[in-house]
């Protein structure tokens, strides 16, 4: 799913946009149903699945493994899986192009069947730490060889036989939590992994979903998650909700672009995903979620988003989790703000798709704004609904977050903003450009 021609794009202060946006589904479900799917035996029905290459990698990966899959139209999907400790020993390497999801989520997945695999990626995924997955999977009796510094391409052998583990995770990661929850299912026991922070908690929603024994014990600011493994998961229908992460791109255009007002239905509104809903409403945004309701154990809603006049704040470090992958975007809103915007707790941008800070800070400086970047944090001196100059060319380091955040900015500010590529953009939302077109985004092709 990699070597897509390079596409640059030049994005133009707008008239308003209107209208109504459908999102894709979210990614962090769609791996996980794809993944729980194969652990089934029988056959699971997915509806709402983003199509995007992440997803669509984790899926050949399903398939490699031994699972059917079969797409029946545009998000509908079935799985038939093999059930824990079922997956066969794949031929060849892994490739999951640009997904730290989905490479370390399956890395967990395999890790107590007794069988090898080597996983890989593209430039960005060959960059990126994964020795905080594979460590914590040793203790299982998993073992695994890695470049220096843990680096793909990375071959794992799959522990024989697997024993429980009670283990706290270091880093604020919920592919980590989820990696060690997909490994324990399939070792005898109960499985205790700890961590002292809130993340995304999909993937036990996710099993409870599919008849595991998950349960969930407070602890301080964080908690624990116990699973018993070796229990045979039950097929069942998940229906994908709308990526909140996606939706992000076009909240922020409809608050920065002057009369402005857009509805995003059947958004996804688990509270680990909502930061950056929290942190605009702060900033003095007008959004209002309406229609409120619950859809395959998740909480979805309609948001109705104006045109805003924003102010800077401060982003309290321990918010980072809950919208760990919309700074880039909340950075752009935060250069349309009155005054500073300061954000903390930021070190886990250092190792996504990009260096995150350092793109961010890049593009927000090229464009004329006045940023401070620190090894975990970032400020920016918001320049106002008027004020932002705008007229660089952003390098987005193949991150797609960056370039749908710097398109955004371009919409909004005086000058153009364009971007050095945009075709990484399939990996999480192929249709934005689209999408926002169809709102009255202006965006125009440019030459390499
Ligand atoms: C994800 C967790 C986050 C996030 C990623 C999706 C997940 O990563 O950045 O896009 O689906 O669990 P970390 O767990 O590494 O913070």
């Amino acid at each position: 799913m990699q070597g897509s021609a390079i596409r640059p794009l030049k994005s133009r202060r707008c008239g308003p946009l209107r209208g109504t946006i459908a999102v894709p589904g979210d990614k962090s479900v769609s791996h996980r149903a794809l993944i729980l799917g194969a652990l089934t035996v029988g056959e699971t029905r997915i509806s709402g699945l983003l199509e995007a290459e992440d997803v669509l990698d984790t899926a050949e990966a399903m398939r490699r493994f031994g699972a059917q899959l079969v797409r029946h139209s545009s998000g509908q999907w079935s799985v038939l899986g093999t059930g824990v400790g079922g997956w066969a020993e794949p031929e060849s390497v892994l490739d999951f192009g640009n997904s730290g999801t989905g490479s370390r989520l399956v890395m967990g997945a395999m890790a107590t069947t007794p069988i090898t695999a080597v996983f890989t990626g593209d430039e960005s995924l060959r960059a990126r730490p994964m020795a905080r997955v594979l460590d914590p999977l040793q203790h299982f009796g998993a073992s695994y060889i890695a470049r220096d510094g843990g680096l793909m391409p990375v071959t794992l052998t799959g522990a024989a036989p697997a024993i429980c583990i009670d283990h706290k995770v270091s880093v604020a990661s919920a592919q980590v939590k989820s990696a060690l929850l997909l490994a324990a299912l399939g070792a005898p026991g109960r499985s205790r992994i700890v961590q002292d922070v809130l993340t995304r908690d999909h993937t036990e929603k996710m099993l409870a979903a599919f008849g595991a024994d998950v349960s969930i014990e407070p602890l301080g600011k964080g908690e624990a998650v116990h699973v018993t493994g070796e229990v045979d998961l039950v097929p069942c229908s998940v229906e994908v909700p709308r990526d909140p992460s996606s939706a992000a791109f076009a909240i922020v255009a409809a608050l920065i672009v002057p009369g402005s007002e857009l509805r995003l239905p059947a958004i996804l509104l688990n509270s680990r995903r909502t930061g950056l809903v929290q942190t605009l409403l702060e900033m003095g945004a007008n959004i209002v979620t309406e229609n409120e309701r619950q859809s395959g154990g998740e909480t979805i809603g309609d948001l109705l988003v104006r045109a805003s006049a924003l102010r800077g704040v401060d982003v309290p470090p321990d918010r980072a989790p809950a919208m760990i992958d919309e700074y880039p975007i909340l950075a752009i809103a935060a250069s349309f703000a009155e005054g500073e915007t300061r954000m903390h707790g930021l070190e886990e941008l250092r190792v996504k798709e990009s260096d995150r800070l350092a793109s961010i800070a890049a593009g927000l400086k090229a464009n004329g704004l006045s940023v401070s970047e620190a090894p975990d944090s970032l400020t920016v001196e918001g320049r106002g609904v008027d004020g932002v100059p705008g007229g660089a060319r952003v390098a987005t380091h193949r991150d797609h977050r960056i370039a749908m955040s710097f398109l955004t900015m371009g919409l909004g500010s005086k000058d153009s903003v364009s971007v050095d590529d945009t075709s990484m953009i399939a990996t999480s939302f192929p249709e934005f450009e689209k999408l926002m077109r169809d709102l009255g985004a202006d965006f125009q092709a440019v030459n390499a």
